[in-house]
């Protein structure tokens, strides 16, 4: 294991283990406006949502690492407290990168990263047309982090209103992830995106606790053929049957063993239950 003391490196060292750990981060990219009327455009990975009643989610214009000066998105929320987030998806991900290039305070990046501007109906800073997803937001309070380079200013953005493109919706108006397409920063030039075969799903655990691994039967907690996410998936029933908890002295063939793993791949834990009581039930 390698271990580091934080206070012992530098920012940008710092930077490197912790972006790349700290991954991958969904991305606010925040329209803003200063009290001239400039509209600036900028990507913040360092980025999420923190509450839902109120609704609130929180970014962070860093001090440049660089020069310590600050950045333009910062300076117009404190003249303007209003952004819209704009959510991220693939087909935006270069014009997005370009988007963050440092160009001077009255360069609107709307233009030079090719969006479209999209007046919003509360909030002065326009949206981004182009964007699946967008919140506009009130800003309810600025955090500064510290005064040296590097430091973070925690934005804390009440959305008031969410616009969302019916393209992204299923039949039941809720959003499918498949058709958003998003992306999320990792560390260094690192991206990933959320595609139809990146995702997957993890079951709840219900109201009802789960009895836990070490309340597996031993031939189940043992058996060198199921991993632990697959014994993790067993341990999260409520209950398991009677015959099991005490019948240790039971084997499973590779076949049984093989149903039991599709229909956990098929998130069914009920029938893989089934299979193994059903399979252990006269030995
Ligand atoms: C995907 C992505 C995520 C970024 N995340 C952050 C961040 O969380 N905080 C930050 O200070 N800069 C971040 N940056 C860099 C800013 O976008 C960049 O400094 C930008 O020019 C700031 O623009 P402004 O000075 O016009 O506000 C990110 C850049 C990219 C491409």
């Amino acid at each position: 294991m390698l271990t580091i003391h934080t206070e012992e490196l530098s920012t940008q060292a710092l930077q490197q283990y912790l972006q790349a750990a700290i991954a991958p981060r969904p991305i606010c990219f925040a329209s803003t406006i200063d009290l001239k009327g400039n509209v600036n455009l900028s990507p913040f990975s360092f980025f999420n949502l923190f509450s839902m009643n109120p609704p609130v989610c929180i970014f962070s214009p860093s001090r440049r690492v660089r020069d310590n000066t600050t950045k333009h998105t910062l300076d117009n929320l404190k003249e303007v407290p209003e952004c819209v987030i704009n959510i991220v998806n693939y087909n935006m991900v270069q014009q997005m990168s370009l988007a963050s290039c440092e160009y001077p305070k009255d360069v609107n990046e709307f233009i030079k990263a090719g969006f479209t501007e999209a007046p919003s109906e509360l909030v002065k800073p326009p949206r981004v047309a182009e964007s699946p997803i967008q919140l506009e937001c009130i800003v309810q309070e600025i955090i500064s982090l510290g005064e040296k380079a590097g430091a973070g200013n925690l934005v804390l953005a009440e959305i008031k209103r969410i616009h969302i493109n019916e393209a992204v919706l299923d039949e039941n108006k809720k959003i499918n992830p498949a058709k958003l397409d998003l992306v999320a920063r990792l560390g260094e030039d690192w991206y990933t995106r959320v595609t139809e075969q990146s995702l997957f799903k993890v079951e709840k655990p219900n109201t009802n606790l789960g009895i836990g691994m070490d309340q597996l039967p031993a031939f189940i907690r043992n058996h060198s053929l199921l991993s632990n996410n697959e014994k993790g998936q067993l341990a999260n029933v409520s209950a398991i049957p009677e015959q099991l908890k005490t019948n240790n002295h039971v084997s499973l063939s590779d076949e049984k063993m093989r149903e039991i793993k599709d229909a956990l791949r098929e998130n069914n834990t009920t029938l893989a239950w089934k299979i193994i009581e059903t399979s252990t039930a006269h030995q």
